[in-house]
């Protein structure tokens, strides 16, 4: 039996056994939820949430009607209430055991059902009881006025909450007139404060706040709890559980975040329950039933691995035919990847509208533009991509629209960082600040579909907002990812975060060194998850299993997978592309000693700007191989200063001969294919008269550098060969 209805039972043995009155009468009277809500927002569809999960009465009086009553979250007003409740309640005020409870709905969450609601509210043995809050509003000059409370109490009248018998309330709402645009707070303090009044209609405010818990002003006083599978709200100075939580005035993003757990939308034992709500299913569709979506890409700063990004967008699961694409681009830097990527799938797509650094559009402009592209082709969907958001799960747009969010983000971070793509809290100047559950939702220990006051690099809009949207992302002083937020939030559209999936990452662009042929190859350090991915050799983890034995083509030399095929080329291209060889001469001034015993045509990895990340390389992804190899020898770090690039090739150098290596052990990687590539090569070594000639593309030998591995390179006799040899620990 859950609490709840373990609960409700011991009522009923009570009612049963006592036939106690005041238990009793719980059973007699009716609850009906009033609110008001003009526009069907996501704060209303939350607020029906809540009372359906609680079976309650729920009644939404005002929709589709103009508002009338101001700016209520920053002003007063709201006077427009009162004069629609004055019409919708007359109905209802002869209807003796009717309790109407008043709430607000855009920033209102229910969380207990009607039991709890009666229960509570006869405690008070009132006929009428307003909320309270700390603020007396829109006029504090009437603090004094109203009656003293304890110090742990709060003693001003709330008008976002009130509960009450339907025949009292509707007197206490027709009593005066009001304006649709005076202040309906005034209006009910103003009643309350008159003692005659408050007397006949037996007010009372919820001082402690039993039932009403505004937030505004009381953030420290409220935390979330968990019992099983349900979570409550718990006011930790009065030691009460209220039944409606309202975030009144500009808490919005901190109660928000409060409604992500609360009518057990999220609970401790059973995970996202709110997940699970209000999903559609695409995935069974035919290619030409998906929705359209209008899939934006910006490139607003130089970023690594941007061709990786677009071959993602690329190897989405999604039939390319209903995509309009939307690209634009800011640097010119990117635009071979781009350029590239069009070439290859441009035609796929349903349309596309590309604008290029030479179009002279800014990053706010093209934002703008993209809503509007969005709103003309009549796409269902706006995926909005930033070239730093790497999109890796190819099933992320189903995924997403999957989820049906008004606007949903996947949560995308940094790999081993906390940096993500979310902000869980906002400080009162607009800017980031960090909510107490951020950790746990950025490393994954609470998953769920997260209610958040900022978003950017990756999401889904909803096609329908893109009239509401219309030059969102412009404001003045404001960068356009601030601006689009800020606008969300003003206009009540929640920003949900994901975290169910992991559908990609964040690559971090700041500061990209660009003065390369392939600056992705310079990332190691920076990005080392994303240069992983690229430049790793798929297999390469295999060689540091226990269970694996090594391979030796010849005594003591080692033969692992290393790099990718990517790596090995873009290395050539890069040596190549600066074309410095050395000319295999003894005379090296690159060298300290401005002599080479055994010279080689070779280009150093410093040449190329490469040695700090290359040394890098060598305690990363060298150093554990090698410890596997060769039990019981560390190098910590490895230290090499012959770090370098050799080049073989009829007609220039296409051999060397017999020698030994300066170094504890030499790492040889193959940087093409033989019999493809080029003709013979390999490496001898001659007390073993061993060789090895067929060797492999992103492979890499290791072996000792003195006595015992003497060795020659064998010619080649056709076409180039390339191998990178480091002399590792001289
Ligand atoms: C969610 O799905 C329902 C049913 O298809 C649809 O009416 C509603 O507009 C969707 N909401 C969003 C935000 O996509
Ligand atoms: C990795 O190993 C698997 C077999 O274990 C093989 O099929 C695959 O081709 C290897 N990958 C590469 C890039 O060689
Ligand atoms: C070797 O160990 C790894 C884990 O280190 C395991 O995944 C793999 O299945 C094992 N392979 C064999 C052949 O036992
Ligand atoms: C070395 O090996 C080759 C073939 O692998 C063989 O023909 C040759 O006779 C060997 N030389 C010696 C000195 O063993």
């Amino acid at each position: 039996m859950d609490m709840l209805k373990r609960y409700n039972f011991f009522i009923d043995v009570l009612i049963f056994t006592c036939g106690l009155y005041s238990v009793a009468s719980l059973e007699d009277n009716e609850l009906k939820l009033i609110t008001i809500g003009t526009d069907v927002t996501d704060g209303l569809r939350r607020y029906l949430r809540s009372t359906n999960k609680y079976d309650l009465d729920a009644e939404v009086f005002g929709i589709g009607m103009d508002w009338k009553g101001g700016d209520v979250a920053n002003s007063a007003g709201g006077g427009h209430k009162v004069n629609i409740l004055k019409k919708e309640l007359e109905k209802y005020k002869d209807q003796e055991n009717l309790i109407l409870m008043f709430t607000d709905s855009y920033d209102v969450v229910l969380t207990a059902g009607k039991q709890d609601i009666l229960e509570k509210f006869k405690k008070f043995n009132a006929r009428v009881v307003f909320s309270a809050e700390g603020f007396c509003w829109p006029d504090p000059s009437l603090a004094a006025s109203y009656p003293e409370v304890k110090s742990k109490e709060k003693r001003f009248l709330n008008s976002g909450g009130y509960v009450g018998y339907a025949k009292d309330l509707y007197e206490i709402i027709t009593h005066r007139s009001i304006k649709d645009t005076d202040d309906d707070q005034l209006y009910f303090t103003n009643i309350f404060l008159d003692e005659t009044l408050r007397k006949k209609w037996n007010m009372k405010l919820d001082v402690k706040s039993e039932l009403f818990q505004n937030m505004h002003g009381a953030q420290g006083d409220v935390t979330i709890k968990f019992k099983s599978d349900h979570s409550y709200a718990y006011n930790v100075i009065t030691g009460t559980t209220p039944v409606v939580v309202h975030g009144n005035g500009p808490i919005k993003p901190e109660f928000n975040r409060f409604a992500n757990y609360l009518a057990d939308g999220w609970t401790t034992q059973n995970g996202c329950q709110a997940c699970k709500e209000e999903t559609i299913s695409i995935r069974e569709l035919k290619d030409d039933e998906f929705p359209t979506v209008l899939v934006s890409l910006f490139f607003e700063q130089p970023t690594p691995f941007a061709e990786d990004f677009l071959e993602r967008i690329a190897n989405l699961k999604y039939p390319k035919s209903r995509i309009d694409l939307f690209i634009h681009n800011k640097v010119e830097f990117h635009n071979k990847d781009i350029a590239s990527f069009l070439e290859k799938y441009n035609d796929m797509y349903r349309s596309a509208t590309i604008l290029m650094p030479s179009d002279g559009i800014y990053e706010a402009a093209a934002r703008n533009w993209a809503v509007e592209v969005c709103k003309q082709k009549n796409d269902q969907y706006l995926f909005s991509v930033d070239v730093y958001a790497q999109i890796t799960d190819p099933e992320t747009l189903i995924d997403l629209i999957e989820q049906n969010r008004t606007v949903l983000a996947p949560i995308l971070s940094r790999p081993y960082k906390l940096w993500s793509n979310f902000w869980g809290a906002v400080n009162k100047d607009g800017w980031y600040a960090r909510s107490e559950d951020y950790i746990d939702i950025v490393e994954k220990k609470k998953i769920g579909l997260w209610n958040v006051p900022y978003i950017t690099g990756a999401y889904l809009i909803h096609g329908s907002l893109m009239e509401e949207l219309r030059d969102i992302y412009s404001a003045e002083n404001v960068e356009p990812d601030m601006a689009f937020c800020g606008g969300l939030r003003k206009r009540g559209i929640f920003m949900y975060a994901t975290n169910r999936k992991i559908l990609g990452h964040l690559v971090d662009y700041d500061n990209m060194d660009t003065s390369h042929l392939h600056n992705d190859l310079y990332q190691i350090v920076q990005n080392p998850y994303d240069w992983k991915l690229k430049y790793i050799h798929e297999n390469y983890s295999q060689s540091l299993e226990l269970n694996r034995t090594l391979v030796q083509p010849c005594p003591d030399v080692f033969w692992f997978p290393i790099v990718s095929t990517k790596f090995c080329d873009s290395l050539v291209e890069e040596m190549e592309n600066l074309n410095q060889w050395s000319g295999g001469r003894h005379e090296d001034p690159r060298l300290a000693g401005g002599y080479e015993n055994v010279p080689t045509v070779d280009t150093h990895m410093r040449q190329i700007g490469m040695e700090e990340h290359w040394l890098h390389f060598l305690k990363v992804y060298v150093s554990p191989l090698q410890e596997r190899a060769f039990e019981g020898y560390h190098s910590d770090p490895p230290r090499a200063i012959m770090n370098f690039v050799v080049r073989y090739r009829p007609n220039e150098q296409d051999r060397l001969r017999p020698h030994h290596d300066s170094s504890t052990f030499t790492i040889n990687i193959a940087l093409n294919t033989p019999m493809k590539d080029f003709e013979g090569g390999g490496c001898r070594f001659l007390r073993y008269n061993c060789s090895v000639t067929a060797t492999r593309k992103g492979w890499m030998l290791m072996h000792p550098g003195r006595l015992t591995h003497f060795h020659e390179g064998l010619v080649t006799t056709k076409g180039t060969r390339y191998i990178m040899i480091s002399f590792v620990d001289p």
